[in-house]
C-alpha cells in the first residue's frame, strides 16, 4: 500500500516501481531527513497542531529509526520509493497512527530541498577541512623552498626564473579562492525552505523560523516555489567542486610532468606510485593521473544538473530527483582527491639541483639583459631586438648569454659593461623581481605570511 495511494485503482507497474525509486541513492540522506523531521514534528507540538505526547512519540520514534538505520539494522524498502516515505513508513510501523500525523503540513517537495541543503552544508564544512589541510602542506612546501630556484613557464617553453616556493604558493591562492567559494556557496544555502510545502505553503501556522533555527540555518526562504524548485545551491557547489578539481588537475598534471626522467624535479614517494605489469623498471604517477581524470567526472555532474534544471517549469518536477546522484558523486570524488593529493604531494622529493639546472638553461635570463639596458635608458623595444639577435647568437653557438665575453656584447651595444654579468645570474635575476606578488624570497615570504593570514580568518 503506498502512502499516496488512495486516489490510484492500479497498482504501479513493476518497472516503474524500480524506475522511479529513489531509495538505492536517497538512503544516504537519512540522518538529515530524520532531523528535519524532528524539527519539524516538534515545531507541530509547540503550535499544537500535534499535542505535546504526539510531538513526543514521534521525536522518540525517530531517534529509534536514526540508531537502527546507523546500527545496520534497517532494510529500506524499494516500494516506498525514497527516504522520505521509508522513514514515515517505519516511524508508523513503529509508533502506530500518530506516525502518520508527521507529514502535516509539509510536502516531500519541501524535505528533500531541506535535505540537500543540511547535506551538502555537512559536506562543504568537510571539503574545506580538506582543503586548508592540503593549503597547510603547499605553505609548507613553500616554506622549505624560498630559494630552490626553478626555470617558470610559458606556452611550456622556458621564460623566467622564478622559485619552487613561488610556484607552490600559485596553488596556495588558488585554494583559498576554492575556500572563499565554498564559505559563499554555503552562506547562500543556509536557509530553511520548510514550510513551502509542495508549492504553495500551508494553510497550518507553522513556525518556519522555530525549525531553521532549530536546524542551524541563518534563515528562510522568501518564496515557497522557489524553495521547493531551486538547486542552485546545489549547482554552486558543484561548479565550485569542479574549480577545485581543475586546480588539482593541474597540479596533478605538473607532478606527472615534474616526475618523468626529463625533468626530474621531483621524485614521488612509492606510497603514491604504482608499477607496470610488463615493464619492470616502471614507477608511474597513476595517482596523479587518477586526480586528473576524476576531474572529468565532476564537470560531467555539473552538466549534468544544470541541463536537469534548464527546461523545468516551476514548481518542483520529478526530473529534480536526479540531482542526488550528481551531487553525491562530486562530492565523494572532490573529497576523496583532495584526501588523496595532500600526502602525495607532502611526500614528493624536490630535486633542487635538477630545478636549478633547469632555471639557468633556455635563456630564462634574456628579459634581464634586456632590462639591464632599459634602465641605461635604451628604449626598451630596442633593447629586445638586440638581446634577441645575441640569443640567435648563442643558439648557433649552443652558449648562453652569460656565456659571451664583453665583447662579443658589446658588438650588439656598446651601452654593456662588465657589470651585466652579475644582473644575469639566475639568482639575482629571481631576488630583483622584489615586486609585492613577485618571486624574489622576500616577496614570497610576504605572500605566504599574507596567506596564513587570510587562512585564519576565513
Ligand atoms: N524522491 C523525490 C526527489 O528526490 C522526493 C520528492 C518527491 N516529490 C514528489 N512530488 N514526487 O526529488
Amino acid at each position: 500500500m503506498k502512502l499516496w495511494g488512495g486516489r490510484f485503482e492500479k497498482s504501479t507497474d513493476a518497472l516503474v516501481e524500480d524506475f522511479h525509486s529513489s531509495i538505492s541513492f536517497d538512503q544516504r540522506l537519512y540522518k538529515q531527513d530524520i532531523q528535519g523531521s524532528i524539527a519539524h514534528a516538534r515545531m507541530l507540538g509547540e503550535i499544537g497542531v500535534l499535542t505535546a505526547e504526539e510531538a513526543q512519540e514521534i521525536i522518540e520514534g525517530l531517534k529509534g529509526i536514526l540508531t537502527d538505520i546507523q546500527a545496520g539494522a534497517i532494510e529500506f524498502e524499494i516500494g516506498a520509493e525514497d527516504i522520505h516515505m521509508n522513514v514515515e513508513k517505519l516511524l508508523t510501523e513503529r509508533v502506530g497512527t500518530v506516525g502518520k500525523k508527521v507529514h502535516t503540513g509539509r510536502s516531500r517537495n519541501d524535505q528533500v530541498a531541506l535535505d540537500l541543503r543540511l547535506f551538502l552544508r555537512e559536506e562543504i564544512d568537510h571539503t574545506k577541512d580538506l582543503l586548508v589541510a592540503l593549503l597547510r602542506t603547499i605553505l609548507n612546501l613553500a616554506k622549505e623552498h624560498q630559494e630552490t630556484w626553478m626555470p617558470g613557464y610559458t606556452h611550456m617553453q622556458k621564460a623566467q626564473p622564478i622559485t619552487f616556493a613561488h610556484h607552490m604558493m600559485a596553488y596556495a591562492q588558488m585554494l583559498l579562492r576554492d575556500l572563499g567559494r565554498l564559505r559563499d556557496t554555503r552562506k547562500r544555502l543556509n536557509v530553511s525552505p520548510l514550510g513551502s510545502g509542495a508549492l504553495a505553503g500551508t494553510t497550518f501556522p507553522l513556525k518556519r523560523e522555530m525549525v531553521a533555527a532549530e536546524l542551524g540555518f541563518d534563515g528562510i526562504t522568501w518564496n515557497s516555489l522557489d524553495g521547493v524548485s531551486d538547486r542552485d545551491f546545489a549547482l554552486e557547489f558543484l561548479s565550485a567542486a569542479s574549480i577545485i578539481m581543475m586546480h588539482l588537475s593541474r597540479l596533478c598534471e605538473e607532478l606527472v610532468l615534474w616526475s618523468t626522467g626529463e625533468f626530474q624535479f621531483v621524485i614521488m614517494d612509492d606510497g603514491y606510485s604504482t608499477g607496470s605489469s610488463i615493464m619492470p623498471q616502471k614507477k608511474n604517477p597513476d595517482v596523479a593521473e587518477l586526480v586528473r581524470g576524476k576531474t572529468g567526472r565532476v564537470y560531467g555532474d555539473l552538466m549534468a544538473l544544470l541541463t536537469v534544471m534548464k527546461g523545468l517549469p516551476l514548481a518542483y518536477n520529478k526530473d529534480m530527483q536526479e540531482d542526488k546522484e550528481q551531487v553525491f558523486d562530486a562530492v565523494d570524488t572532490v573529497q576523496k582527491s583532495l584526501l588523496v593529493v595532500e600526502p602525495m604531494l607532502r611526500t614528493i622529493k624536490v630535486n633542487k639541483e635538477a630545478m636549478a639546472k633547469g632555471a639557468k638553461g633556455g635563456f630564462t635570463n634574456a628579459t634581464d639583459l634586456a632590462d639591464y639596458l632599459a634602465k641605461k635608458n635604451v628604449p626598451f623595444r630596442e633593447a629586445h631586438e638586440i638581446v634577441g639577435k645575441l640569443v640567435l647568437y648563442c643558439s648557433k653557438r649552443s652558449c648562453g648569454l652569460e656565456d659571451l665575453t664583453i665583447e662579443e656584447l658589446q658588438e650588439q651595444s656598446p651601452v654593456f659593461e662588465e657589470d651585466l654579468f652579475t644582473s644575469i645570474g639566475i639568482e639575482y635575476c629571481v631576488r630583483q623581481r622584489n615586486i609585492p606578488g613577485g618571486p624574489s624570497p622576500t616577496r614570497v615570504a610576504q605572500a605566504i605570511a599574507w596567506t596564513e593570514d587570510a587562512l585564519a580568518q576565513l
